[in-house]
Formats: C-alpha cells, sequence, structure tokens
C-alpha cells in the first residue's frame, strides 16, 4: 500500500460522521469525478494503450456513482453540487504542463485520491459498523477496488518513466502529508 507520509488527521472521522448526508452528496461527487478522469486520462498519447483498462476503471467508478445516488435517495438526500476539496485542488494544481510532465503528474494525483479514498473509506466501514451497519458494509465494499485503482495509475506511472515517476511520487508525498493537515472548512471527504 502507498506509504503515506501523515495519516488523515485523528479528528477527520468525527468531523466526517458529524456531516454525513454532505459527506454522502461529496462521496457520490468523487466517484463521478473519478469516471470522467478515467476517461481524461485517455488523452495522454502515452496511455493510448491503456483504453480498455481506463474504460473498465470509469464504468466501475460509474457504478460506484449509481451506488451512492441510490444510497442519497434511499436517504432522502437531495444531490446537489458541492465545491471541491482543498486537499484535491491543492494537488491538482501543481500537475505540471508538458507531455510526459503532465500525464506522470495527473496519474500521481489519481492514485493518491484513490488511495486515501482507500484509507478513510476502511475507517469509515469501522467507524460506522453499529452506528450505520448498511454504510459501514458498504464503505467496506468499495476498498478492494478503491485500492486497485491506486495500483494501477500508480504503475502506468512508472511503466512512463520509473526514476521521473519515483521523483514526483516524494514530491507529492511531501505535499499531500501538508496539505491534509489543513483544517476543512466545510464537510468533505478529503
Ligand atoms: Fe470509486
Ligand atoms: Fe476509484
Amino acid at each position: 500500500m502507498l506509504l503515506f507520509r501523515a495519516p488523515a488527521p485523528a479528528d477527520w472521522i468525527q468531523h466526517v460522521l458529524d456531516h454525513l448526508p454532505t459527506i454522502l452528496i461529496d462521496h457520490a461527487i468523487l466517484e463521478r469525478k473519478a469516471a470522467t478522469s478515467a476517461i481524461n486520462l485517455q488523452k495522454y498519447p502515452p496511455l493510448a494503450h491503456r483504453l480498455d483498462e481506463l474504460n473498465a476503471i470509469a464504468i466501475e467508478e460509474l457504478q460506484h456513482f449509481q451506488l451512492v445516488l441510490e444510497l442519497l435517495k434511499r436517504r432522502g438526500i437531495a444531490f446537489r453540487s458541492l465545491t471541491q476539496s482543498p486537499w484535491i485542488s491543492g494537488l491538482m494544481r501543481r500537475i505540471r504542463k508538458g507531455s510526459r510532465e503532465q500525464v506522470i503528474d495527473h496519474l500521481i494525483c489519481m492514485a493518491l485520491i484513490e488511495g486515501r479514498s482507500c484509507e478513510k473509506f476502511q475507517q469509515l466501514r469501522d467507524a460506522l459498523v453499529e452506528r450505520d451497519p448498511e454504510l459501514s458494509q458498504f464503505y467496506g465494499s468499495l476498498v478492494e477496488s478503491e485500492g486497485n485503482h491506486y495500483a494501477t495509475f500508480w504503475l502506468m506511472a512508472r511503466e512512463i518513466d520509473e526514476a521521473e515517476a519515483d521523483r514526483r511520487l516524494d514530491y507529492y508525498l511531501d505535499l499531500d502529508a501538508e496539505l491534509i493537515e489543513k483544517p476543512a472548512t466545510e464537510p468533505r471527504l478529503h
């Protein structure tokens, strides 16, 4: 698993539990974004031979999006737009321009987002066992899939340029550790 340099802050789980309806909306948005990102990655020439794998991820993410939407409906929570989390914008803003630089950075950002989702879904699964068994089970069911996406994106970055991918991962892990400590102003999963 990805070696994050800082765990999610200790108060993150309580913050999320205190705002579950908004967190579920944010989760739905994240799944939809994950699907469109997998499609967007197809525009990079070094990934031209990975269309099937990227399609498979996009389809899986759309299925996740649908599952969260159904959960929202069952719970009477209206889907709406939310602003992006500062953690995600902070990562994406540092994607460099240029053919290889951009695709490697984009893949690493995607890997980090998937990796953090994997970490946080496990925490949610454990924290919700008694309070909300349906949701606990739901988060548990997503852990493996997001973990696989993390690994796939990271391996795609390394396949393009191993040394550069390692260098950029080092940079992004520091950035992640810095950004994750910043207290969220709005309830967001990340
Ligand atoms: Fe997903
Ligand atoms: Fe994913």
